[in-house]
């Protein structure tokens, strides 16, 4: 039987799936599998089940002497070298799709607890400092009749905007990088450039890969460009904001606020986001539902189950 690589620990009714087709070597500690512990027991596997945290570069697809396909337990794959696994006979696959509704509704909790200041709010009450019902205490913003702004207008994207007319918002919305301005006919609300929608928008949110093209697509003049009473949702990889100019613009007040649940250097977070009000931190749990990962997992082993059995996977990447 070939053998597989699962670098954490996933449920065993999903495993046992999977080993009715293949040796699987499960990586049980926590956290993820060590760098050169991952080289090393690639070496013999013809299939990888992997996530967001395992960097699957260079030096681990040339450690990988038999590997057929990496099935990664996510839709974003930033963190693999696909054009080098490609060559190496390695086909890639992601599970989008079906994390796509249970980000969409994290993003709009992040939208209404960040404009409703909940996380500010609770520290308040936990830390013994509320001291009672009061006509102006912590006063949010309204959503109704405002801009939401969506960098990315894919599968995330437009599920994202499919439930502002819930919360009265008006969509706006921008391509990739941010330049073409292509109407997506099916999505209700109106294409403009990137610049535009930063100084128009009153929640701007991110719903784009991570790519050398978006790499930073939030920066200081990104930032400068926004209104002074707007919000900045991160939903999709931390490294599209540079996080030390949100910082600076969250302490400059140059934005209201921002709600992050992805970071640039994961798991650390900029120091000086720590210490700030204005700005609500999650760790990234977008898709973290039982149900979603649990599916995820599903589409992750299905698409390794495919590819040992000389059939094309269900996802693959392109
Ligand atoms: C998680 O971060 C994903 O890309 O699915």
């Amino acid at each position: 039987m070939p053998s597989v690589l699962v670098t954490r620990r996933l449920p065993s009714s999903v495993l046992s799936r999977l080993q009715s087709v293949a040796d699987i070597d499960v990586h049980r500690g926590e956290g993820p599998i060590p760098p050169d512990e991952l080289r090393r027991r690639i070496a013999d596997k013809a299939g990888l089940v992997c996530f967001s945290t395992d960097a699957i570069d260079r030096t681990v697809l040339e450690a990988a002497l038999q590997l057929k396909v990496i099935a990664t337990v996510a839709v974003g794959y930033d963190n693999i070298d696909v054009v080098l696994a490609r060559s190496r006979g390695a086909i890639v696959s992601n599970t989008p799709d079906v994390l796509t509704e249970s980000v969409a509704d994290f993003t709009w909790g992040l939208i209404l607890a960040i404009t409703r200041r909940l996380a500010e709010g609770e520290r308040l009450v936990r830390r013994g400092g509320w001291k009672g019902w009061a006509f102006d205490l912590m006063l949010g913003s309204e959503l109704r009749g405002k801009q939401l702004g969506l960098i990315g207008i894919g599968r995330i994207g437009r599920a994202v905007a499919s439930r502002a007319p819930a919360f009265g918002m008006r969509v706006a919305y921008t391509a990739r990088g941010g330049d073409v301005a292509t109407p997506a006919i099916d999505v209700p609300g109106e294409a403009m450039s990137l610049d535009r929608l930063l100084i128009t928008s009153d929640v701007v949110s991110l719903h784009v890969p991570l790519t050398p093209d978006t790499r930073h697509l939030i920066d200081k003049r990104a930032l400068a460009r926004m209104k002074r009473s707007a919000f900045l949702i991160n939903t999709a990889r931390g490294p599209v904001i540079d996080e030390a100019a949100l910082a600076w613009a969250l302490q400059q007040h140059l934005i209201a606020g921002a709600a992050l649940d992805v970071y640039e250097h994961e798991p650390a977070v900029h120091p000086d986001l720590l210490s700030l009000e204005n700005v609500l931190l999650v760790p990234h749990l977008a898709s973290g539902t039982t149900e979603t990962r649990s599916t995820m997992a599903e589409l992750a082993i299905d698409n390794v189950i495919e590819v040992l059995a000389g059939r094309p996977p269900l996802t693959p990447v392109f």
